[in-house]
């Protein structure tokens, strides 16, 4: 009995194991296209197998419906997504918004619940029609740059009914349900105005957290674009100015850590010194020379700071465990492979669910610029975060190989044409256990977990199954012959 017990539970602690920290978003910019040379960047670039979800970044909106930007974004779009063919276990989203889309338009769109049905509708019909598995909303931000303060509830609704949509279309439809989620914040004052945290963190697939452009050329000192940590100097609001205080707070506010992707940039945020001081707060005025290839004052690409770095100072932040370089009067902050296995191990220990890069383009892709190989930043993250092939809720190191067919699966509950999800039973097959002998879950069973917490649970009227929920999916097991379901123990018990 007691190793029954030991079974359920260690499938259970297996499967939460290998389910967090796991994801890899990247996103791509529609812009890249249109760098110089060596810097174009185009989705048939993309190395499909680096992450596990691809974002575009960015659709537009026009009368409350989702539209296309750029004359050529259709055949992008077709691209991005036929990278899926590679790679079965990719699943691309489309961002909606950004910096530059700023705020106005997504204010008039949520104002109404008739306007947010119309642009609902459009999101469903659009991503459909050109193939893509969810929508990444972009809104910066929700009651700021001229969105009023009832704007924070107002996104609550519209995730809210646009999850609705997503999940009944997936049951109407029989195809996988889209995924629904959104780029936020980092700052304190902005997450304060913005998001009713709770609220939408439990409606959302996962949360992009952007934990980056801390610091930049317009600020009067030079500062890190993303620190890990507090800088020793930091007083006043400087504090909550890196990624630690960001993924506390919005921890403490209510968001699930495994739903939580920490950001980490590609790129650098540069300064002109204007003094003969090179560290950390010494005097700035604006920033450095543009990249050739990035031409964004301010911003270089990874690839444009390993020329910079030739004949420039490297050191390292030892409290904020970030790098930074220095040549003449130019300064830039940026992640190395060094800083980001740092990241990584910080992202695991506070049981996050991965890792989001701003931006795939932005790395050395075609290893022209720093001789560390193809993608070194992207490389360093895999590595790291062992997520390999794409997947999902998915798996890591071991378990990798049998969970990566049957995960597309577990986003797909909703769905009657799926086959049956994957059964903790193939991880329980790479330890030294029986495998627990299991059924396969129907498409009705499959929704038990959707709002459980995770644990062990009785199947009603059925004594020998019983339910494993893990992240919301849902396992139907079967306890072994002879034995039956002990709702006290919550094991596998003699009759
Ligand atoms: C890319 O998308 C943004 C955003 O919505 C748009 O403003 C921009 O014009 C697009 N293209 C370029 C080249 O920036
Ligand atoms: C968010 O959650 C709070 C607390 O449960 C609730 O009072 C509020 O109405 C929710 N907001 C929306 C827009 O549903
Ligand atoms: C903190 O400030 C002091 C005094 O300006 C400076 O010497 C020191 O380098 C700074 N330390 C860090 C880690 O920035």
């Amino acid at each position: 009995m007691g190793q029954v017990l030991i079974w359920v539970g260690l499938a259970v602690w297996l499967f939460l194991q290998c389910s967090s920290a796991c994801k890899l978003v990247c996103y791509f910019t529609n812009w890249s296209q249109y760098r110089p040379a060596q810097g174009r960047f185009l989705p048939e670039n993309i190395d499909p197998h680096l992450c596990t979800h691809l974002i575009y970044a960015f659709a537009g909106m026009n009368n409350h419906q989702l539209t296309t930007v750029e004359w050529n974004d259709e055949q992008h779009y077709k691209t991005f997504n036929g990278l899926k063919s590679k790679n079965p276990g990719l699943k691309t989203l489309l961002a909606v918004g950004g910096w530059n889309f700023g705020s106005e338009k997504f204010s008039n769109m949520v104002s109404t619940p008739g306007n947010r049905q119309t642009f609902i509708l459009s999101v469903v019909d659009f991503l459909r029609k050109y193939e893509f598995d969810g929508l990444d909303l972009d809104w910066e931000y929700p009651g700021a740059r001229g969105s009023p303060p009832e704007d924070k509830q107002r996104f609550t609704s519209l995730i809210q009914e646009m999850a609705e949509e997503f999940k009944e279309e997936a049951e109407r439809t029989g195809k996988g349900r889209l995924l629904l989620t959104a780029a936020v914040a980092a700052g304190k004052a902005n997450i304060d105005e913005a998001y009713e945290v709770k609220n939408i963190s439990k409606t959302l697939d996962f949360i992009n957290l952007m934990t980056y452009d801390f610091h930049g050329s317009w600020e009067k000192t030079t500062g890190h674009v993303s620190p890990l940590y507090k800088g020793k100097n930091d007083t006043g609001p400087a504090i909550y100015s890196n990624t630690d205080y960001a993924v506390r707070y919005w921890k403490s506010k209510g968001a699930p850590a495994e739903k939580i992707i920490m950001g980490i940039p590609t790129y650098g945020r540069t300064f002109t010194l204007s003094s003969s001081e090179t560290g950390v707060g010494a005097p700035a005025f604006g920033p450095a020379t543009l990249g050739p290839f990035t031409r964004e004052a301010g911003f270089w690409a990874y690839y444009e700071i390993c020329t910079f770095q030739k004949g420039a100072t490297t050191k390292r932040l030892e409290d904020q465990k970030v790098p930074y370089s220095f040549k003449e009067k130019e300064w830039v902050g940026f992640d190395d492979t060094q800083s980001i296995k740092t990241k990584v191990e910080y992202l695991k220990k506070e049981g996050l669910g991965g890792a989001m890069v701003w931006a795939i383009d932005l790395d050395d892709f075609s290893d022209l610029f720093c001789s560390q190989g193809k993608y070194p930043l992207l490389q360093a993250l895999n590595q790291q975060l062992k997520c390999a092939d794409a997947e999902n809720d998915g798996p890591s190191a071991n378990a990798t190989a049998t969970l990566v067919q049957t995960t597309p699966v577990a986003e797909n509950l909703t769905s009657p044409t799926t086959s049956p999800p994957p059964v903790p039973t193939s991880t329980l097959s790479f330890t030294t256990l029986p495998p627990i002998p299991a059924t396969t879950t129907n498409a009705t069973n499959s929704k038990f977990c959707r709002h459980k917490a995770n644990g062990i649970y009785a199947v009603p009227g059925d004594q020998v199954m019983f339910y494993i929920c893990a992240n919301r999916h849902t396992f139907r097991m079967s306890c072994p012959e002879g034995l039956i379901f002990d709702y006290l123990c919550k094991c596998c018990n003699w009759p």
